[in-house]
């Protein structure tokens, strides 16, 4: 009897197990029932119950575009500029901002040339898919340059243009609090209070190296690609400390870097300080500005580089602080990222060095390709990469 039972339980999971097998076979061709069970079901049911809100529930770490058809059945504008006529003050922040290049700033678009693939599009160009022309058409309008580029729908060039973080099923998105300098008619909104929030920017800020891309996007579980989010959840020590929004959209200032007219960039601070009677011996001092999570961080290719020289300009002593990832298994090598205590306080270092001559001059930058900066000098285009980060004198 016993027998029996297991033999028809055994036989129903197996059943089943094919069943799902064929289903999810018959829908979406090279998908395995691992991969399935393990990456496509859980996001989709997150999805479908909106738990990061309604403005989170269209993103997917880049395996997917933005369905442009869904996200306006009212037809509302996918072009910036229409929303810009009412919307002002948001539209030209935005326009500053590096969302606004996302598609066709210089080195993505080289990158791109590269990795041919759609993954890259349905981060840096969300809407893409709106258009109906395949990933190699619309790399290519970025190859060309001249008359291809005009050739590109406004939606596809605006890279993460409004429509793609504000208009969701017919409906325009608002965090809860009010625009600037409106004009003109109102039109309805929909608040979401999650769009200041990391669960909001995690749809394309948090994500781990894919396993593969083609014909769908699987992700590995570790290490990090960028790990902003996971960084800022971990120094979140109290639920009152600053969200995303508060820093990076302050004012509704969507430039990315500005709170109000003061530039987040301009407030690092380094001081290098001599000791009188021990030549060579010097301590300094590094410090960000409130920030929420490490720096530098997102993508794995930014460091922040502190660099001392001799009187005859002779390198005597070099440190980075940056994440290393190695290429070949991806394995997490070191991580001298600077870090805040909590979420929304300065992190600093201070240090003691001897150095083998005296230091009679110093430089803060931050790179922003180190990895390929050996490349980039090649070309002869390597200093729009390096930026100064602060003054750094020696007292
Ligand atoms: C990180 C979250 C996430 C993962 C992982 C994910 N999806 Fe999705 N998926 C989404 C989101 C969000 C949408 C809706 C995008 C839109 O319509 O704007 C979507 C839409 C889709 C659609 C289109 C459905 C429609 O209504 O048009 C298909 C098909 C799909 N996913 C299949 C898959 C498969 C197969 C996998 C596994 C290989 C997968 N997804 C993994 C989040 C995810
Ligand atoms: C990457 C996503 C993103 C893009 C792209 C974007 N916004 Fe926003 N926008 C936000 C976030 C986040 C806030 C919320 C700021 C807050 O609450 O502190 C916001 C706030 C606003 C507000 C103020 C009302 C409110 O909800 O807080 C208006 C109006 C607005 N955006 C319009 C626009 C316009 C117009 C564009 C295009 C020119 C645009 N946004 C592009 C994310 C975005
Ligand atoms: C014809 C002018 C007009 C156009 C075009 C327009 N808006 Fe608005 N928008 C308004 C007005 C007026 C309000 C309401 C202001 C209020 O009640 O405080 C508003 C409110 C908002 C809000 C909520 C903030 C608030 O003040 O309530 C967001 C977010 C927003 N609009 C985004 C957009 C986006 C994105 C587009 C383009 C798809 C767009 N708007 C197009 C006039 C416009
Ligand atoms: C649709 C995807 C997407 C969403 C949603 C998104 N971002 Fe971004 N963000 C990007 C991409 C892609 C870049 C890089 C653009 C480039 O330089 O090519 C970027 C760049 C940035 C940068 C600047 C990095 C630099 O190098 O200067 C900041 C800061 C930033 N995002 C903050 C946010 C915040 C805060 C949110 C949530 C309110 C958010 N983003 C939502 C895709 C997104
Ligand atoms: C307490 C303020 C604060 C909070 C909260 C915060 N950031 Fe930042 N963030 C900064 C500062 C300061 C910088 C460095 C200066 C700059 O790039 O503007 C920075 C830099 C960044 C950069 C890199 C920009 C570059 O120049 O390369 C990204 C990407 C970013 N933040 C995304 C986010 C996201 C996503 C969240 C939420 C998960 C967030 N930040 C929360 C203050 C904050
Ligand atoms: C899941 C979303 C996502 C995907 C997929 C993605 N990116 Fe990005 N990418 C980002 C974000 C977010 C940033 C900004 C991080 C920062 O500045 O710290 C970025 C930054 C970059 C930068 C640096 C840009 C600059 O101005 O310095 C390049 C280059 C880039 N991505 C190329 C690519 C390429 C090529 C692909 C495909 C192989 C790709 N990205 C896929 C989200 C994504």
């Amino acid at each position: 009897m016993r027998k029996l039972y297991l033999a028809l339980v055994g036989f129903a999971t197996l059943t089943l197990l094919a069943g799902v097998n064929y289903w999810i076979a018959s829908r979406h061709p090279g998908v395995s029932v691992p991969t399935a069970i393990t990456s496509c079901i859980p996001c989709h049911i997150r999805v479908k119950s909106e738990t990061d809100g309604i403005a989170a529930s269209r993103f997917s770490k880049g395996s997917h575009p933005v369905n442009a058809a869904k996200i306006r059945p009212e037809k509302l504008s996918l072009d910036a500029r229409d929303c810009g006529k009412c919307h002002q003050f948001e539209y030209t922040t935005w326009h500053e901002s590096v969302h606004a290049r996302a598609f066709t700033n210089h080195i993505f678009a080289h990158a791109v040339q590269r990795d041919r693939e759609a993954w890259c599009l349905n981060c840096h160009t969300p809407l893409w898919s709106g258009n109906q022309a395949d990933v190699e058409r619309i790399i290519g309008w970025l190859a060309k340059g001249g008359i291809a580029r005009t050739q590109m729908p406004a939606f596809i060039e605006q890279g993460i243009t409004c429509a793609v973080c504000h208009i969701r099923d017919g409906k325009i998105i608002g965090s809860g609090k009010k625009s600037r300098d409106p004009t003109g008619k109102k039109h309805e909104v929909t608040v979401d209070k999650n769009l200041r929030t990391e669960k909001f920017c995690a749809g394309c800020h948090q994500f781990s190296f894919p396993a593969e891309v083609k014909p769908v996007v699987v992700y590995q579980h570790e290490p990090a690609m960028q790990n902003v989010v996971a960084e800022h959840l971990s120094l979140r020590k109290l639920y009152s400390d600053k969200r995303c929004g508060d820093c990076h959209y302050k004012g509704a200032d969507h430039s990315l870097h500005q709170t109000t007219g003061e530039d987040m960039r301009e407030k690092f601070q380094i001081r290098v300080k001599r000791r009188i009677h021990k030549p060579g011996e010097i301590t300094y001092t590094l410090r960000t500005p409130p920030i929420g999570h490490h720096y530098p961080t997102g993508d794995l290719f930014r460091a922040v580089r502190l660099t001392l020289f001799d009187k005859q300009g002779n390198e005597l002593y070099r440190e980075e602080f940056r994440k290393e990832v190695r290429v070949v298994d991806q394995q997490l090598i070191s991580d001298t990222t600077l870090r805040s205590a909590k979420v929304g306080e300065s992190a600093s270092v201070t240090k003691t060095l001897t150095l083998s001559a005296e230091a009679a001059r110093c430089e803060l930058n931050y790179h922003l390709q180190a990895n390929i900066e050996p490349t980039l000098e090649k070309e002869g285009s390597l200093k729009p990469f390096i930026r100064k980060l602060a003054d750094c004198r020696i007292e």
